[in-house]
């Protein structure tokens, strides 16, 4: 077993990698030792703020790389910097983090499950929530039978005001709106894949997805990809759908992002409900389940968002400690990658797709 901590290597510190630092701070199996930014002010200030005053500052991903120190990379890039940043990683040795979506196309992600399978080391693509508190909760209800065999997941997001939500600065949304750097859209693509990746960890692979995909233009040229409503047919003939809303004086109770999830899944004989996310309307109980006759609701869990990140996080620490697969393994993440493809191949073509297993 590996004693010495990890020596983590941050290639990325804009606005999420706050999240991403929680535990590798409080971790006694890491370290944070180098951080590199293109704005090596920005990191310069992160390793102020996260008190990592000896670590290494750099604008140069290589520098990172070739430093004995970092075994680590958590890559926390624009999406179209994904590939090439994760494949100098795995070919430097190093244990590989890289954040959602993995990359932006199939064959991109071919090339990097192919270099991630050739690697001794797990790489993970970075899922958080599939590790929030209520999802963990509503999936061990699931597993032990409590709404029988599911038959459909149903997925709410919606878009609100920020009043209260964490401050996200202007180049980490600019990037967002560009397709060559973004992939896809901002709520379909990029904040989909955590949709698309509870649908998968509750329903198994979708067979075909159909989508119509809106589009709200702001006064200031920006966009967001809402309306939308995508469905999806599972074996076994089970069902789900994701709809996306842009509501924008909807006050939503958030320290992150101003988005309201909620996800309802039904199965032979209950449903249940996970009612909180990125954020939450009013106060309700975090999960809920309806069976015979009875709603039971489900409070003691932490509910705060950070928290999928620092479980994600720890669970990656314990994974190359104690072995075990990461979540998401690179296969997982380009079958997640292949769900959100799907849904803007629909929308384009106004076709149903099919999604074969690989
Ligand atoms: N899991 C989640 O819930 C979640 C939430 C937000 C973002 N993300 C993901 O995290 C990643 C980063 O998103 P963000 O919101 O922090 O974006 P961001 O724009 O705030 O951060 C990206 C950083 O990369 C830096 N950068 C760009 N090109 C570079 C280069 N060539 N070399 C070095 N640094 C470079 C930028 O200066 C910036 O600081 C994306 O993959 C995004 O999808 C995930």
């Amino acid at each position: 077993m590996n004693t010495k901590p990890f020596g983590i290597g941050m290639v990325g510190t804009g606005r999420i990698s706050d999240l991403h630092a929680i535990e590798y701070l409080q971790n006694p199996h890491a370290r944070i030792v180098a951080l590199c930014d293109r704005d090596v002010e920005l990191a310069r200030r992160r390793a102020s703020k996260w008190r990592v005053d000896d670590a290494r500052i750099t604008d140069d991903i290589d520098e990172l790389l070739a430093d004995p120190e970092v075994d680590l990379v958590e890559i926390l890039l624009p999406h179209h910097l994904h590939l090439s940043a994760a494949e100098k990683a795995i070919a430097a040795e190093k244990i590989v983090s890289l954040q959602k979506p993995m990359c932006v196309s199939i064959e991109e992600a071919d090339r990097l499950v192919a270099a991630a399978e050739l690697s001794e080391r797990p790489f993970k693509v970075f899922e958080n929530f599939v590790f929030f508190p209520p999802v963990i909760r509503a999936k061990q209800l699931i597993d032990e039978g409590a709404v029988g065999r599911p038959l459909a997941i149903r997925l709410k997001s919606n878009k609100g005001s920020n009043r209260t939500a964490w401050e996200v600065p202007g180049p980490t949304r600019a990037w967002r709106q560009e397709r060559g750097s973004a992939g896809g859209g901002p709520l379909v693509f990029d904040d989909g894949h955590h949709k698309f990746a509870l649908a998968w960890h509750f329903m198994g692979i979708a067979e075909e997805v159909h989508a119509f995909v809106g589009k709200t233009t702001y006064p200031d040229g920006s966009y967001v990809d809402a309306p939308s409503i995508i469905s999806f047919r599972f074996p076994g003939n089970r069902v789900g759908s994701l709809e996306l809303v842009d509501s924008p004086e909807l006050e939503v109770i958030t320290r992150h992002y101003a988005q309201d999830d909620k996800v309802e899944i039904t199965g032979t004989k209950g449903v249940l409900w996970i009612n909180v996310g990125h954020g939450r309307l009013g106060d309700p109980a975090p999960v809920a389940l309806y069976r015979d006759g009875t709603v039971t609701t489900y409070h003691d869990m932490a509910t705060g968002w950070e928290e999928s990140f620092v479980l994600s996080t720890r669970h990656y620490l314990d994974v190359l400690r104690n072995g075990g697969a990461p979540v998401l393994t690179a296969a997982e993440g380009r079958r997640v990658l292949r769900f959100a493809l799907a849904a803007e191949e629909s929308a384009r073509t106004g076709r149903t797709v099919r999604v074969t297993a690989d």
